[in-house]
């Protein structure tokens, strides 16, 4: 009997978002490109199968990968989850992807009888271990209703935005403040500190303010220690939806100045040559535009998450 839940790409979010879901007592079978990350999650509980198609006795599989293109891929392409003659009902995706290459999904797979859910998330891999991602999804209500238990198990809470690709709009729009902030959070960090301030004590004030969120104490470690090398969110998988973001801006007629100014800011740090780091490094790059040389300030600092010990807990 195959498992009810399959799961498609376990990179940094994948990963801990599958172990929530076998955490949570279901069963879940998975797949991934690069074998040796599936294999590591078979000590939590998962079947880590050959093929994609294994998973399409699956009731519901999840599929979490970079672009809207590798979504197609792991989908459409030669041995894609619905390329044989045995399909899943459902697919669930939290990749973040455009609209319109979403809706073209949506359609092929109606065609093919396999009902599809978008179901993007705010927050990193450290925030999805900790059981604190948000779910906002999109598609039939119904869809919806009956993923929902499943979409709750990954996170700590669930919402119906409404039809269609919806949520891939909310996700492009959340991720786009997501880099304005960080932007931002850098610009002012390093005016901080080359006027005098600690980094850490700045940095501790503005989490403590009006203006301090989850966001900026999750982020706040990497900018005290400048562990750049503990890859959250790569700065080019930011570039892609800082450009998603100014993509649906243009279709939308919308003007979005700030959003502008940092994709160029982000597509500098690219350009670089910044690619397996934190997206955080964007402080580094800010500073010695300002002529200022940044040092990891070694205290312990509070990032607001902790950790939930149950889901890190290996099944005995
Ligand atoms: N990291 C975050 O903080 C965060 C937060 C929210 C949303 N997201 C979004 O979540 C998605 C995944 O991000 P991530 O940080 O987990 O990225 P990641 O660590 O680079 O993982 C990407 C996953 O996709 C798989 N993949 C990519 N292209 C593929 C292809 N053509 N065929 C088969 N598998 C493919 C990779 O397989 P391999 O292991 O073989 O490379 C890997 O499992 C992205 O859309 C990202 O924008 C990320």
């Amino acid at each position: 009997m195959a498992n009810p839940l399959g799961w498609i790409g376990l990179g940094r979010m994948g990963e801990a978002m599958a172990r929530r879901l076998l955490a949570a007592g279901y069963g879940v079978s998975v797949w991934n490109r690069t074998r040796a990350k599936a294999e590591a999650l078979a000590s939590y509980g998962a079947e880590v199968v050959d093929r994609k198609t294994d998973l399409a006795g699956c009731a519901c599989v999840f599929t979490m990968v970079s672009t809207t293109d590798d979504l197609k891929e792991v989908l459409f392409a030669e041995g894609g989850l619905v390329t044989g003659a045995k399909k899943p009902r459902l697919v669930v995706d939290s990749s973040s992807i455009s609209q319109e290459g979403s809706a073209e999904i949506r359609a092929r797979l109606e065609d093919l009888g396999v009902a599809y859910l978008c179901a993007p998330v705010s927050g990193n891999a450290k925030v999805a271990k900790a059981g604190k991602l948000l779910i906002v999804a999109s598609g039939p209500k119904a869809l919806y209703d009956e993923a929902e238990p499943w979409l709750r198990a990954l996170g700590r809470k669930a919402l119906w935005v409404g039809e269609g690709e919806l949520a891939r709009i909310w996700k492009i729009a959340h991720n786009t403040m997501f880099g304005v902030v960080i932007q931002n959070l850098c610009e002012i960090t390093v005016l901080a500190e080359k006027a005098g301030i600690p980094r850490h004590v700045f940095l501790e004030s503005i989490n403590d303010s009006v203006l301090g969120s989850m966001y900026t104490r999750y982020k706040t470690p990497v900018l005290t220690h400048l562990s750049f090398d503990q890859v959250t969110f790569t700065p080019r998988l930011l570039l892609k939806d800082m450009d998603l973001g100014m993509g649906a801006a243009r279709a939308h007629g919308v003007a979005m100045p700030a959003a502008a100014a940092t994709r160029e800011s982000i597509a500098r740090l690219v350009g670089r040559g910044h690619e397996q780091v934190d997206f955080a490094i964007l402080l580094q790059e800010l500073a010695r535009d300002a002529g200022l040389e940044l040092r990891p300030e070694d205290v312990p600092v509070d990032d607001g998450l902790g950790t939930d010990p149950a889901t890190l807990r290996k099944p005995e």
